[in-house]
């Protein structure tokens, strides 16, 4: 089968290209999306994977969208592309090779590295040998299985003490293909371990506080992305009645749940689940929240791409309560992690500064009482995408640890 694809980014100019996306069906977990132009009708069927927004549910007017194009459907696109008049840059020429570059070469199990995409087997290992090589910083426990019967290992950093510490919980992982975000939850516990003892705000931090880390969040559609489908998102639970799997994890906590920038339908990718928690690995995540909130001060949840620094609401636009302090805070936390390459962030509550999405894990941690409460969107901004090369996870980690390292001395210092 033919494999050339190409990853557009389309700039929607308001008033210059009045078209509609409508009537959204799919067929053997295939999205069939109907473009219709106003003037001449119907146009054509074409199956697009939305990488930003995260699906057509979320597009309007005047924003940039960045779209896979299956190879079969290059000559239509660049067909409308061209009558339409919307410009558009080609940001991948070949979505498969690039896949096919960053893929594991050989059969051999490779070792685990923090400058390359470990797999889940790699990545479970890990988690191992680093909480028994040391004992006196870590430990691991599991807080529950995934769907499909994958353990959700959670690790504790900090100095044990006789009372219970305030903590700091940050996830990596909720979305499946978001490869950088398990590569930088790993990266912070190599850096809280080697820090610890030398730097005096890690050390302090680790003495005060205790930092659980969810490494992977979403295991079975990460192992998915591995295996099967790299630009997999959601969990891969099965509901009844359609052959569509999965349900998106971040939106499916109890924030508002389904009322606006998600979806009810289970074939799209922000598929709000059938209830709130229905996902087990949400559920998981927040029972463990809830059964830990008296001490739990700050919830951080680390995604890509697009190099936002989001917090309360998504579900609204109205303000948080303790909206000025969110902002400056993260407008600190911001202007640390640019001061090392120069990579600019924006930041500001969900619902405004990208789109209103309810049901995420930040707007729910916030309303149980978690004040600090902080969705990342690591690098780029869409030049790779997903598929941001392994050369970028070194800076990329470095440069998120000033931000998160910022954002844990504000909440130590303020305990
Ligand atoms: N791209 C992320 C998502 O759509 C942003 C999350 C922001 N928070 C939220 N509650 N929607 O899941
Ligand atoms: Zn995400």
């Amino acid at each position: 089968m033919a494999s050339f694809t190409a990853n557009m980014k389309l700039l929607l100019f308001f008033g210059l290209v009045a078209f509609a996306l409508a009537d959204v069906a799919r067929f053997d977990g295939e999205l069939y999306l109907n473009i219709l132009f106003p003037k001449r009708g119907l146009c054509c069927h074409l199956q697009v994977d939305f990488w930003s927004p995260d699906s057509e549910d979320l597009v309007t007017i005047d924003i940039n969208v960045d779209i896979h194009v299956p190879a079969r459907y290059l000559d239509m696109v660049y067909t409308i592309l061209e009558q339409s008049g919307i410009e558009y840059e080609i940001f991948i020429e070949d979505v498969q090779s690039a896949i096919n570059r960053q893929a594991n070469s050989g059969a051999s199990p490779r070792a685990h590295s923090y400058t390359k995409y470990n797999t889940w087997s790699e990545i479970e290992s890990w988690i191992s040998s680093i909480a028994s090589s040391n004992p006196s910083l870590i430990s691991k426990q599991v807080i529950g299985q995934t769907y499909e019967g994958r353990s959700m290992h959670l690790l504790k950093l900090g100095k044990s003490s006789g009372s219970a510490k305030p903590a700091v919980f940050i996830d990596c992982g909720i979305h499946a293909r978001e490869w950088i975000s398990p590569a930088f939850c790993q990266w912070y516990v190599k850096e809280a371990l080697e820090k610890y003892g030398s730097d005096s705000e890690m050390t302090n931090l680790l003495n005060t506080m205790d930092v659980y880390v969810l490494p992977v969040f979403n295991v079975d559609g990460y192992v998915y992305s591995h295996t099967t489908d790299r630009m997999w998102r959601k969990t891969r639970s099965r509901l009844s009645g359609t052959s569509c799997r999965g349900t998106d994890p971040n939106r499916n906590f109890d924030a508002g749940w389904c009322t606006i920038g998600a979806s009810s339908n289970p074939c799209s990718e922000t598929f709000c689940g059938k209830t709130p928690e229905s996902e087990i690995e949400a559920k998981n995540v927040a029972d463990f929240i809830r059964s830990n909130k008296s001490t739990i001060k700050a919830y951080i949840t680390v995604h890509s791409y697009s190099q936002l620094l989001l917090f309360p609401y998504s579900y609204s636009y109205g303000l948080a309560a303790d909206h000025s302090e969110l902002m400056s805070v993260a407008k600190g936390a911001s202007s640390a992690l640019t001061s090392l390459y120069g990579t600019r962030y924006t930041y500001g509550p969900g619902a405004s500064t990208i789109y209103p999405a309810a049901g995420g894990s930040d707007d729910w941690a916030y309303d149980l009482g978690v004040k600090y409460s902080y969705t990342f969107e690591l690098r780029d901004t869409g030049y790779y995408g997903f598929l941001l090369p392994e050369s970028q996870i070194k800076p990329t980690c470095e440069e998120t640890m000033l931000a998160v390292n910022y954002i844990t001395s504000y909440v130590l210092k303020n305990l």
